[in-house]
Protein backbone atom coordinates (compact mmCIF):
# COMPACT_ATOMS: atom_id res chain seq x y z
CA UNK A 1 0.00 0.00 0.00
CA UNK A 2 2.02 3.11 -1.19
CA UNK A 3 2.16 5.71 2.07
CA UNK A 4 0.37 8.71 0.43
CA UNK A 5 -3.10 9.06 1.14
CA UNK A 6 -5.22 11.73 -0.79
CA UNK A 7 -8.95 12.48 -0.52
CA UNK A 8 -9.08 9.98 -4.22
CA UNK A 9 -5.86 7.46 -3.34
CA UNK A 10 -8.82 4.72 -3.14
CA UNK A 11 -10.03 5.43 -6.88
CA UNK A 12 -6.46 3.23 -7.87
CA UNK A 13 -7.25 0.24 -5.48
CA UNK A 14 -9.79 -2.78 -6.30
CA UNK A 15 -13.47 -2.09 -5.30
CA UNK A 16 -15.96 -4.14 -4.35
CA UNK A 17 -20.22 -3.42 -3.91
CA UNK A 18 -20.13 -0.41 -5.89
CA UNK A 19 -23.43 0.53 -8.47
CA UNK A 20 -22.70 0.61 -12.14
CA UNK A 21 -24.07 4.08 -12.90
CA UNK A 22 -24.92 4.89 -16.84
CA UNK A 23 -24.70 8.84 -16.78
CA UNK A 24 -21.49 9.66 -15.27
CA UNK A 25 -22.12 13.12 -15.79
CA UNK A 26 -24.76 13.28 -13.57
CA UNK A 27 -22.72 11.47 -10.66
CA UNK A 28 -20.29 14.26 -10.96
CA UNK A 29 -22.51 17.06 -10.67
CA UNK A 30 -24.34 15.60 -7.75
CA UNK A 31 -20.40 15.41 -6.12
CA UNK A 32 -19.62 18.74 -6.76
CA UNK A 33 -22.99 19.19 -4.91
CA UNK A 34 -22.53 17.51 -2.33
CA UNK A 35 -19.03 18.93 -2.13
CA UNK A 36 -20.11 22.44 -1.72
CA UNK A 37 -23.03 21.17 0.58
CA UNK A 38 -22.42 21.59 4.47
CA UNK A 39 -20.84 19.18 6.67
CA UNK A 40 -22.96 17.42 8.68
CA UNK A 41 -21.11 16.86 11.67
CA UNK A 42 -18.00 18.99 13.14
CA UNK A 43 -14.35 17.15 13.24
CA UNK A 44 -14.33 18.58 16.79
CA UNK A 45 -17.52 15.66 17.34
CA UNK A 46 -15.42 13.38 16.12
CA UNK A 47 -12.53 13.60 18.20
CA UNK A 48 -14.70 13.56 20.92
CA UNK A 49 -16.32 10.59 20.31
CA UNK A 50 -12.67 9.13 19.92
CA UNK A 51 -11.79 10.06 23.40
CA UNK A 52 -15.00 8.67 24.65
CA UNK A 53 -14.20 5.30 22.72
CA UNK A 54 -10.49 5.33 24.38
CA UNK A 55 -12.40 5.69 27.66
CA UNK A 56 -14.14 2.56 26.52
CA UNK A 57 -11.16 0.88 25.35
CA UNK A 58 -9.51 0.68 28.73
CA UNK A 59 -12.89 -0.57 30.65
CA UNK A 60 -14.64 3.03 31.69
CA UNK A 61 -17.34 2.84 29.58
CA UNK A 62 -19.26 0.65 27.16
CA UNK A 63 -20.25 1.85 23.71
CA UNK A 64 -24.55 1.39 22.69
CA UNK A 65 -24.63 1.19 18.90
CA UNK A 66 -27.73 0.87 17.47
CA UNK A 67 -30.32 1.81 14.32
CA UNK A 68 -31.47 0.47 11.66
CA UNK A 69 -30.22 -1.88 9.17
CA UNK A 70 -31.45 0.72 6.32
CA UNK A 71 -33.11 3.92 6.65
CA UNK A 72 -35.66 4.70 3.78
CA UNK A 73 -37.01 7.35 2.10
CA UNK A 74 -40.16 6.01 2.44
CA UNK A 75 -40.20 5.46 6.41
CA UNK A 76 -38.55 9.15 6.68
CA UNK A 77 -41.21 10.39 9.13
CA UNK A 78 -40.15 12.85 13.00
CA UNK A 79 -42.19 10.06 14.91
CA UNK A 80 -39.67 7.06 13.72
CA UNK A 81 -37.17 8.59 14.71
CA UNK A 82 -38.21 10.16 17.61
CA UNK A 83 -39.89 6.38 18.55
CA UNK A 84 -36.06 4.80 17.79
CA UNK A 85 -34.64 7.28 19.85
CA UNK A 86 -36.72 6.72 23.11
CA UNK A 87 -36.17 3.32 22.75
CA UNK A 88 -32.26 4.08 22.29
CA UNK A 89 -32.70 6.36 25.52
CA UNK A 90 -34.40 3.83 27.60
CA UNK A 91 -31.49 0.83 26.83
CA UNK A 92 -28.96 3.66 27.88
CA UNK A 93 -30.63 3.93 30.70
CA UNK A 94 -31.06 0.66 31.72
CA UNK A 95 -27.77 0.34 31.37
CA UNK A 96 -26.47 3.58 32.94
CA UNK A 97 -27.98 1.95 35.87
CA UNK A 98 -27.60 -1.33 35.51
CA UNK A 99 -24.09 -0.86 35.25
CA UNK A 100 -23.05 2.57 36.74
CA UNK A 101 -20.84 3.53 33.79
CA UNK A 102 -21.32 5.51 31.32
CA UNK A 103 -22.62 4.69 28.04
CA UNK A 104 -21.61 5.81 24.72
CA UNK A 105 -24.44 5.94 22.53
CA UNK A 106 -24.44 5.84 18.96
CA UNK A 107 -26.96 5.70 16.53
CA UNK A 108 -27.39 3.90 13.09
CA UNK A 109 -29.17 6.76 11.82
CA UNK A 110 -28.85 9.54 9.57
CA UNK A 111 -27.08 8.19 7.16
CA UNK A 112 -27.25 4.29 7.17
CA UNK A 113 -28.36 3.93 3.52
CA UNK A 114 -26.36 1.88 1.57
CA UNK A 115 -26.54 -1.25 1.64
CA UNK A 116 -23.72 -4.63 0.85
CA UNK A 117 -25.13 -7.35 -1.15
CA UNK A 118 -24.21 -10.97 -1.67
CA UNK A 119 -24.94 -10.62 -5.62
CA UNK A 120 -25.15 -7.93 -7.70
CA UNK A 121 -28.22 -9.05 -9.71
CA UNK A 122 -31.53 -10.61 -8.52
CA UNK A 123 -33.75 -12.86 -10.96
CA UNK A 124 -37.69 -13.13 -10.75
CA UNK A 125 -39.49 -14.95 -12.83
CA UNK A 126 -36.59 -14.75 -15.00
CA UNK A 127 -36.27 -11.12 -15.28
CA UNK A 128 -33.22 -10.36 -14.59
CA UNK A 129 -32.09 -6.38 -12.74
CA UNK A 130 -29.87 -4.91 -10.47
CA UNK A 131 -29.72 -5.59 -6.67
CA UNK A 132 -31.31 -3.50 -4.64
CA UNK A 133 -28.23 -1.85 -2.71
CA UNK A 134 -30.04 0.72 -0.45
CA UNK A 135 -32.06 3.97 -1.18
CA UNK A 136 -28.99 6.32 -1.93
CA UNK A 137 -28.72 4.14 -4.46
CA UNK A 138 -31.50 2.81 -6.43
CA UNK A 139 -35.68 1.96 -5.06
CA UNK A 140 -36.66 -1.68 -3.79
CA UNK A 141 -39.27 -2.14 -5.75
CA UNK A 142 -38.61 -4.72 -8.94
CA UNK A 143 -38.77 -2.82 -12.37
CA UNK A 144 -35.82 -2.00 -14.63
CA UNK A 145 -36.54 1.90 -13.57
CA UNK A 146 -36.47 1.61 -9.85
CA UNK A 147 -33.43 -0.71 -9.75
CA UNK A 148 -31.14 1.36 -11.95
CA UNK A 149 -28.63 3.58 -9.41
CA UNK A 150 -30.21 7.38 -9.52
CA UNK A 151 -27.27 9.53 -8.39
CA UNK A 152 -29.58 12.11 -7.35
CA UNK A 153 -30.36 9.87 -4.80
CA UNK A 154 -27.44 10.70 -3.15
CA UNK A 155 -28.91 14.80 -2.41
CA UNK A 156 -31.83 12.97 -0.94
CA UNK A 157 -30.02 10.91 1.85
CA UNK A 158 -27.88 13.44 2.35
CA UNK A 159 -31.20 15.65 2.98
CA UNK A 160 -32.59 13.22 4.75
CA UNK A 161 -29.57 12.83 7.30
CA UNK A 162 -29.55 16.61 7.34
CA UNK A 163 -33.07 16.55 8.89
CA UNK A 164 -32.80 13.71 11.03
CA UNK A 165 -29.65 14.80 12.63
CA UNK A 166 -31.15 18.02 13.53
CA UNK A 167 -34.15 16.48 15.05
CA UNK A 168 -31.43 14.36 17.05
CA UNK A 169 -29.67 17.42 18.28
CA UNK A 170 -32.66 18.83 19.11
CA UNK A 171 -33.92 15.93 21.13
CA UNK A 172 -30.39 15.46 22.74
CA UNK A 173 -29.98 19.07 23.99
CA UNK A 174 -33.15 20.61 23.81
CA UNK A 175 -34.47 18.61 27.17
CA UNK A 176 -36.32 15.60 25.30
CA UNK A 177 -33.14 13.02 26.82
CA UNK A 178 -33.70 15.25 30.23
CA UNK A 179 -33.79 12.36 32.80
CA UNK A 180 -36.74 13.92 34.47
CA UNK A 181 -38.44 12.95 31.47
CA UNK A 182 -37.30 9.30 31.75
CA UNK A 183 -41.04 8.17 32.13
CA UNK A 184 -42.32 9.46 28.94
CA UNK A 185 -39.46 7.61 26.74
CA UNK A 186 -41.82 4.26 27.45
CA UNK A 187 -44.00 4.10 24.51
CA UNK A 188 -47.63 3.00 24.71
CA UNK A 189 -47.42 -0.31 23.23
CA UNK A 190 -44.24 -1.34 25.54
CA UNK A 191 -46.09 -0.01 28.77
CA UNK A 192 -48.11 -2.82 29.52
CA UNK A 193 -45.43 -5.08 28.87
CA UNK A 194 -42.98 -6.83 31.12
CA UNK A 195 -40.20 -4.86 29.91
CA UNK A 196 -42.29 -1.54 30.48
CA UNK A 197 -43.13 -2.64 33.73
CA UNK A 198 -39.50 -3.57 34.74
CA UNK A 199 -38.67 -0.03 32.86
CA UNK A 200 -41.15 2.05 34.94
CA UNK A 201 -39.86 0.28 37.79
CA UNK A 202 -36.87 1.60 37.39
CA UNK A 203 -37.73 4.49 36.65
CA UNK A 204 -39.51 5.20 40.18
CA UNK A 205 -35.90 4.22 41.58
CA UNK A 206 -34.06 7.18 39.21
CA UNK A 207 -36.81 9.68 40.53
CA UNK A 208 -36.36 8.98 44.18
CA UNK A 209 -32.38 9.75 43.09
CA UNK A 210 -33.44 12.74 41.25
CA UNK A 211 -35.54 14.45 43.78
CA UNK A 212 -33.18 13.50 46.36
CA UNK A 213 -30.24 15.36 44.09
CA UNK A 214 -32.76 18.15 43.86
CA UNK A 215 -33.50 18.29 47.26
CA UNK A 216 -29.64 19.45 47.95
CA UNK A 217 -30.22 21.83 45.01
CA UNK A 218 -28.89 19.90 42.07
CA UNK A 219 -31.50 20.24 39.25
CA UNK A 220 -31.46 20.05 35.55
CA UNK A 221 -31.27 23.79 35.82
CA UNK A 222 -27.38 23.65 37.39
CA UNK A 223 -26.22 20.40 36.14
CA UNK A 224 -26.50 19.99 32.39
CA UNK A 225 -25.48 16.61 32.58
CA UNK A 226 -29.03 15.49 33.83
CA UNK A 227 -30.91 17.50 30.94
CA UNK A 228 -28.49 16.78 28.28
CA UNK A 229 -26.92 13.54 26.17
CA UNK A 230 -24.40 13.09 23.66
CA UNK A 231 -25.77 11.07 20.84
CA UNK A 232 -23.44 10.22 17.93
CA UNK A 233 -24.26 8.87 14.81
CA UNK A 234 -22.86 6.06 12.74
CA UNK A 235 -22.87 4.34 9.55
CA UNK A 236 -21.00 1.66 6.96
CA UNK A 237 -18.83 4.09 4.77
CA UNK A 238 -19.66 1.73 1.41
CA UNK A 239 -20.62 4.19 -0.97
CA UNK A 240 -17.31 6.02 -1.36
CA UNK A 241 -18.07 8.79 -3.80
CA UNK A 242 -20.65 10.45 -1.09
CA UNK A 243 -18.10 9.75 1.74
CA UNK A 244 -15.22 11.83 -0.01
CA UNK A 245 -17.39 14.44 -1.20
CA UNK A 246 -18.21 14.71 2.30
CA UNK A 247 -14.78 14.46 3.50
CA UNK A 248 -13.29 18.23 4.67
CA UNK A 249 -9.98 18.92 6.07
CA UNK A 250 -10.45 20.40 9.53
CA UNK A 251 -9.16 24.09 10.09
CA UNK A 252 -8.33 23.20 13.17
CA UNK A 253 -5.86 20.68 12.91
CA UNK A 254 -5.19 20.25 9.06
CA UNK A 255 -6.45 16.49 9.25
CA UNK A 256 -9.17 14.66 7.25
CA UNK A 257 -12.79 14.08 8.63
CA UNK A 258 -15.36 12.59 7.31
CA UNK A 259 -18.33 14.84 7.90
CA UNK A 260 -21.41 12.41 6.88
CA UNK A 261 -21.37 10.88 10.31
CA UNK A 262 -18.84 10.98 13.58
CA UNK A 263 -17.89 7.47 13.24
CA UNK A 264 -17.87 5.07 10.19
CA UNK A 265 -17.57 1.43 9.80
CA UNK A 266 -16.05 -0.86 7.03
CA UNK A 267 -18.35 -3.64 6.22
CA UNK A 268 -17.33 -7.93 6.24
CA UNK A 269 -17.90 -7.54 2.31
CA UNK A 270 -15.62 -5.02 2.05
CA UNK A 271 -12.46 -5.45 4.62
CA UNK A 272 -9.71 -6.60 2.24
CA UNK A 273 -6.21 -5.02 3.05
CA UNK A 274 -6.08 -3.92 -0.49
CA UNK A 275 -9.48 -2.46 -0.60
CA UNK A 276 -10.66 0.62 -1.54
CA UNK A 277 -12.90 0.71 1.54
CA UNK A 278 -9.47 0.76 3.45
CA UNK A 279 -7.73 2.94 1.53
CA UNK A 280 -10.27 5.13 1.95
CA UNK A 281 -10.78 4.89 5.65
CA UNK A 282 -7.27 4.58 6.61
CA UNK A 283 -7.14 8.51 5.97
CA UNK A 284 -9.81 9.70 7.51
CA UNK A 285 -9.62 10.58 11.35
CA UNK A 286 -12.80 9.81 12.29
CA UNK A 287 -13.31 6.59 14.94
CA UNK A 288 -13.75 4.03 12.10
CA UNK A 289 -15.48 0.31 13.07
CA UNK A 290 -14.35 -2.86 11.72
CA UNK A 291 -16.88 -5.74 10.96
CA UNK A 292 -15.27 -8.89 11.99
CA UNK A 293 -17.21 -11.86 10.72
CA UNK A 294 -16.11 -15.72 11.05
CA UNK A 295 -13.85 -15.60 7.98
CA UNK A 296 -11.50 -12.93 9.30
CA UNK A 297 -8.14 -14.47 10.30
CA UNK A 298 -5.90 -13.15 12.95
CA UNK A 299 -3.11 -12.57 10.36
CA UNK A 300 -5.51 -10.33 8.31
CA UNK A 301 -6.86 -8.65 11.44
CA UNK A 302 -3.28 -7.90 12.96
CA UNK A 303 -2.71 -6.33 9.05
CA UNK A 304 -5.71 -4.56 9.20
CA UNK A 305 -5.22 -2.53 12.56
CA UNK A 306 -1.74 -2.07 11.46
CA UNK A 307 -3.06 -0.02 8.28
CA UNK A 308 -5.75 1.74 9.64
CA UNK A 309 -4.26 2.57 13.03
CA UNK A 310 -0.49 2.64 12.92
CA UNK A 311 0.16 4.72 15.95
CA UNK A 312 -2.42 2.31 17.82
CA UNK A 313 -4.30 5.18 19.22
CA UNK A 314 -6.99 4.25 21.87
CA UNK A 315 -10.79 4.94 20.28
CA UNK A 316 -9.41 4.84 16.91
CA UNK A 317 -10.64 1.57 16.29
CA UNK A 318 -13.78 -0.60 17.45
CA UNK A 319 -14.12 -4.71 16.18
CA UNK A 320 -17.34 -4.70 16.20
CA UNK A 321 -17.54 -9.02 15.99
CA UNK A 322 -20.46 -10.93 14.05
CA UNK A 323 -19.67 -14.22 14.48
CA UNK A 324 -22.97 -15.94 15.03
CA UNK A 325 -24.04 -17.85 18.26
CA UNK A 326 -22.58 -21.16 16.81
CA UNK A 327 -19.31 -19.80 15.76
CA UNK A 328 -18.43 -17.06 18.61
CA UNK A 329 -16.99 -19.43 20.85
CA UNK A 330 -14.47 -20.63 18.07
CA UNK A 331 -13.87 -17.77 16.18
CA UNK A 332 -13.59 -14.94 18.90
CA UNK A 333 -10.94 -16.59 21.35
CA UNK A 334 -7.71 -16.91 18.45
CA UNK A 335 -8.69 -13.10 17.30
CA UNK A 336 -8.43 -11.51 20.88
CA UNK A 337 -5.19 -12.93 21.46
CA UNK A 338 -3.74 -11.86 18.38
CA UNK A 339 -4.70 -8.55 19.33
CA UNK A 340 -3.49 -8.80 22.66
CA UNK A 341 -0.03 -10.14 22.15
CA UNK A 342 0.40 -7.17 19.72
CA UNK A 343 -0.74 -4.70 22.59
CA UNK A 344 -3.36 -3.49 20.11
CA UNK A 345 -5.95 -0.40 21.55
CA UNK A 346 -9.55 -1.95 20.83
CA UNK A 347 -13.03 -1.31 21.27
CA UNK A 348 -14.20 -5.28 21.44
CA UNK A 349 -18.11 -4.76 20.71
CA UNK A 350 -20.90 -7.75 20.14
CA UNK A 351 -22.85 -7.00 16.62
CA UNK A 352 -25.13 -10.47 17.85
CA UNK A 353 -27.77 -9.32 14.31
CA UNK A 354 -25.58 -10.42 11.52
CA UNK A 355 -24.42 -13.88 12.23
CA UNK A 356 -27.40 -15.07 13.55
CA UNK A 357 -30.16 -14.79 10.55
CA UNK A 358 -31.91 -17.43 9.73
CA UNK A 359 -34.79 -18.37 7.11
CA UNK A 360 -38.25 -19.16 9.14
CA UNK A 361 -40.03 -21.74 7.70
CA UNK A 362 -42.41 -19.73 5.84
CA UNK A 363 -39.74 -17.76 3.78
CA UNK A 364 -39.41 -15.04 6.04
CA UNK A 365 -35.96 -14.00 6.82
CA UNK A 366 -35.35 -13.68 10.83
CA UNK A 367 -33.44 -13.70 13.83
CA UNK A 368 -34.17 -15.74 16.99
CA UNK A 369 -34.18 -13.65 19.97
CA UNK A 370 -32.74 -16.99 21.79
CA UNK A 371 -29.39 -16.92 19.41
CA UNK A 372 -28.87 -13.10 19.59
CA UNK A 373 -28.94 -13.62 23.50
CA UNK A 374 -26.77 -16.14 23.30
CA UNK A 375 -24.18 -14.68 21.51
CA UNK A 376 -23.90 -11.78 23.41
CA UNK A 377 -23.35 -14.30 26.49
CA UNK A 378 -20.64 -16.01 24.80
CA UNK A 379 -18.92 -12.46 23.69
CA UNK A 380 -19.09 -11.74 27.58
CA UNK A 381 -17.77 -14.46 28.81
CA UNK A 382 -14.89 -15.46 26.15
CA UNK A 383 -13.63 -12.22 27.13
CA UNK A 384 -14.24 -13.03 30.86
CA UNK A 385 -12.01 -15.63 30.14
CA UNK A 386 -9.54 -13.84 28.25
CA UNK A 387 -9.32 -11.68 30.79
CA UNK A 388 -10.16 -8.60 28.14
CA UNK A 389 -13.38 -6.31 28.28
CA UNK A 390 -16.41 -6.67 26.17
CA UNK A 391 -17.06 -3.23 25.67
CA UNK A 392 -20.12 -2.75 23.53
CA UNK A 393 -22.86 -4.13 21.27
CA UNK A 394 -24.41 -2.98 17.88
CA UNK A 395 -27.97 -3.75 17.26
CA UNK A 396 -30.32 -3.65 14.23
CA UNK A 397 -33.33 -1.96 15.98
CA UNK A 398 -36.42 -0.05 15.55
CA UNK A 399 -38.96 2.07 17.97
CA UNK A 400 -41.41 0.85 15.80
CA UNK A 401 -43.93 -2.47 17.23
CA UNK A 402 -42.56 -4.48 14.37
CA UNK A 403 -42.38 -8.48 14.05
CA UNK A 404 -39.32 -9.42 12.22
CA UNK A 405 -37.25 -11.37 15.52
CA UNK A 406 -38.66 -13.86 16.69
CA UNK A 407 -38.94 -15.31 20.27
CA UNK A 408 -38.42 -12.85 23.66
CA UNK A 409 -40.84 -12.40 26.31
CA UNK A 410 -43.24 -11.19 24.05
CA UNK A 411 -43.01 -14.43 21.93
CA UNK A 412 -42.97 -13.47 18.53
CA UNK A 413 -43.67 -16.51 16.21
CA UNK A 414 -42.71 -17.35 12.64
CA UNK A 415 -47.14 -17.59 12.21
CA UNK A 416 -47.09 -14.12 13.39
CA UNK A 417 -44.15 -12.68 11.17
CA UNK A 418 -46.63 -11.77 8.52
CA UNK A 419 -48.42 -9.46 10.90
CA UNK A 420 -45.90 -6.02 10.54
CA UNK A 421 -42.55 -6.84 8.90
CA UNK A 422 -41.47 -3.58 7.56
CA UNK A 423 -38.04 -3.85 7.06
CA UNK A 424 -36.30 -2.78 4.29
CA UNK A 425 -33.45 -5.16 4.82
CA UNK A 426 -32.76 -7.63 7.99
CA UNK A 427 -34.98 -8.01 10.68
CA UNK A 428 -34.88 -5.99 13.32
CA UNK A 429 -35.15 -6.03 17.39
CA UNK A 430 -38.46 -4.09 18.21
CA UNK A 431 -39.31 -1.74 21.08
CA UNK A 432 -39.69 -4.48 23.18
CA UNK A 433 -37.19 -7.18 22.45
CA UNK A 434 -34.72 -4.27 22.69
CA UNK A 435 -35.38 -3.15 25.87
CA UNK A 436 -35.39 -6.80 27.25
CA UNK A 437 -32.26 -7.37 25.74
CA UNK A 438 -30.46 -3.74 26.90
CA UNK A 439 -31.74 -5.44 30.99
CA UNK A 440 -30.11 -8.42 30.32
CA UNK A 441 -27.26 -6.80 29.43
CA UNK A 442 -27.36 -4.41 31.61
CA UNK A 443 -27.27 -7.66 34.50
CA UNK A 444 -24.35 -9.12 32.92
CA UNK A 445 -22.42 -5.59 32.85
CA UNK A 446 -23.17 -5.68 37.28
CA UNK A 447 -22.32 -8.81 37.95
CA UNK A 448 -19.14 -8.55 36.08
CA UNK A 449 -18.28 -5.16 37.79
CA UNK A 450 -19.51 -6.74 41.39
CA UNK A 451 -17.55 -9.59 40.75
CA UNK A 452 -14.39 -7.54 39.71
CA UNK A 453 -15.04 -5.45 42.86
CA UNK A 454 -15.02 -8.40 45.17
CA UNK A 455 -11.69 -9.71 43.41
CA UNK A 456 -10.27 -6.91 44.48
CA UNK A 457 -11.01 -6.49 47.71
CA UNK A 458 -9.65 -10.11 48.33
CA UNK A 459 -6.70 -9.86 46.77
CA UNK A 460 -6.50 -6.72 48.85
CA UNK A 461 -7.28 -8.76 52.13
CA UNK A 462 -4.42 -10.73 51.23
CA UNK A 463 -2.15 -8.69 50.91
CA UNK A 464 -3.05 -7.01 53.77
N1 LIG B 1 -25.70 13.03 30.52
C1 LIG B 1 -25.71 11.70 31.07
C2 LIG B 1 -25.49 10.66 29.95
O1 LIG B 1 -25.70 10.97 28.82
C3 LIG B 1 -27.03 11.39 31.79
C4 LIG B 1 -28.23 11.36 30.92
C5 LIG B 1 -29.04 12.41 30.58
C6 LIG B 1 -28.76 10.21 30.27
N2 LIG B 1 -30.05 12.00 29.79
C7 LIG B 1 -29.92 10.66 29.57
C8 LIG B 1 -28.39 8.86 30.23
C9 LIG B 1 -30.65 9.76 28.80
C10 LIG B 1 -29.13 7.98 29.46
C11 LIG B 1 -30.27 8.42 28.77
O2 LIG B 1 -25.12 9.55 30.24
MN1 LIG C 1 -28.08 -5.38 8.35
Amino acid sequence: MSDTWQLDSWREKQIRQVPLYDDLNHVEEVEKNLRSSPPLVFAGEARTLRKQLARVSEGDAFLLQGGDCAESFAEFHADNIRDTFKVLLQMAVALTFGASCPIVKVGRLAGQFAKPRSSSTETIDGVELPSYRGDIINDMSFDAINRNPDPSRMLRAYNQSAATLNLLRAFSQGGFADLHQLHRWNLDFVKESQQGEQYDEMAKRIDESLSFMAACGLTSDTIPQLRETDFYTSHEALLLIYEQALTRQDSLTGRWYDCSAHMLWIGDRTRQLDSAHVEFLRGVENPIGIKCGPSLNSDELLKLINVLNPKNEAGRLTLICRMGAEKVSESLPPLIRAVQSEGCKVVWSCDPMHGNTVKASNGFKTRPFDLILSEVDSFFQIHRSEGTYAGGVHFEMTGQDVTECIGGAQAITEESLSDRYHTHCDPRLNANQSLELAFQIAHRLKSQRDSEESENRNSGEAVA
